[in-house]
């Protein structure tokens, strides 16, 4: 278990002017984030926030049917390799300590940006955890809830200079095999990274 910096609570940038510079970008640096950068951005997809469990993003019920993997190749103080957040205790769990971002790119359609990124967020889906209660609408809520946390992980990219975009084109099986996953549904990837200087001056323009 790798415990991650506290998040920090206040962001030198507005909302307004996050939301303004927010915008898909698929070229990055080749340079590293930090593990700050990597806290910031995983509290902001789905950080505890409320001592009751309640977190950065709404849940249907409040219960959070959806999971982030972090796909990490270039972060300051982490290993290579596939990691699972848990958000109680703000960590992150090994799941294998191999490279996989060549691998999901390729699983992607050969998208350069997952393969380029210092690190892919991805986010994945229990249906159970939320038809268990809202049966058929389970999954219109699901597909509510990761547009909620992409959001989230735009916004907070932008207030950090990095650049990201939301992917939803890739092969599911594929995917579900590269991060072992059982019962989970992959939805979507975002890779993140620094921004070239060109990027910056386009976010700060905006
Ligand atoms: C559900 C969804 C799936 C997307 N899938 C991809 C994708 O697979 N690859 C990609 O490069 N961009 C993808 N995008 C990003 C869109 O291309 C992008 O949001 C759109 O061009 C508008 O540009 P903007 O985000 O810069 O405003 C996706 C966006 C959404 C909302």
């Amino acid at each position: 278990m790798i415990r991650l910096p506290a998040p920090v609570l206040e962001g030198s940038i507005s909302i307004e002017a996050s939301l303004l510079g927010r915008v898909s970008t698929r070229n990055y640096e080749v340079e590293s984030l930090s593990l700050t950068q990597l806290s910031q951005l995983l509290w902001a997809a789905q950080g505890v926030t409320r001592a009751s469990g309640q977190r950065t993003a709404p849940s249907a019920g409040a219960l959070y049917p959806l999971e982030v993997y972090v796909a990490c190749g270039h972060v300051q103080g982490l290993e290579v390799g596939l990691y699972h957040y848990q958000p109680h205790g703000h960590s992150l769990g090994l799941v294998v300590n191999t490279d996989l971002r060549q691998e999901l790119a390729s699983a992607a359609l050969g998208q350069g940006s997952i393969a380029q990124a210092a690190v892919n967020l991805v986010l994945t889906a229990v249906y159970e955890r939320t038809a268990a209660k809202y049966g058929s609408r389970a999954s219109r809520y699901v597909h509510m809830e990761i547009g909620h946390v992409a959001q989230n992980i735009y916004l907070q990219a932008v207030s950090l200079g990095l650049g990201t975009v939301v992917v939803g084109a890739f092969d599911d099986d594929r995917v579900q095999h590269l991060l072992k996953l059982q019962e989970e549904m992959p939805l979507a990837i975002m890779p993140v990274g620094r921004l070239p200087v060109s990027g910056h001056k386009m976010q700060r323009e905006r």
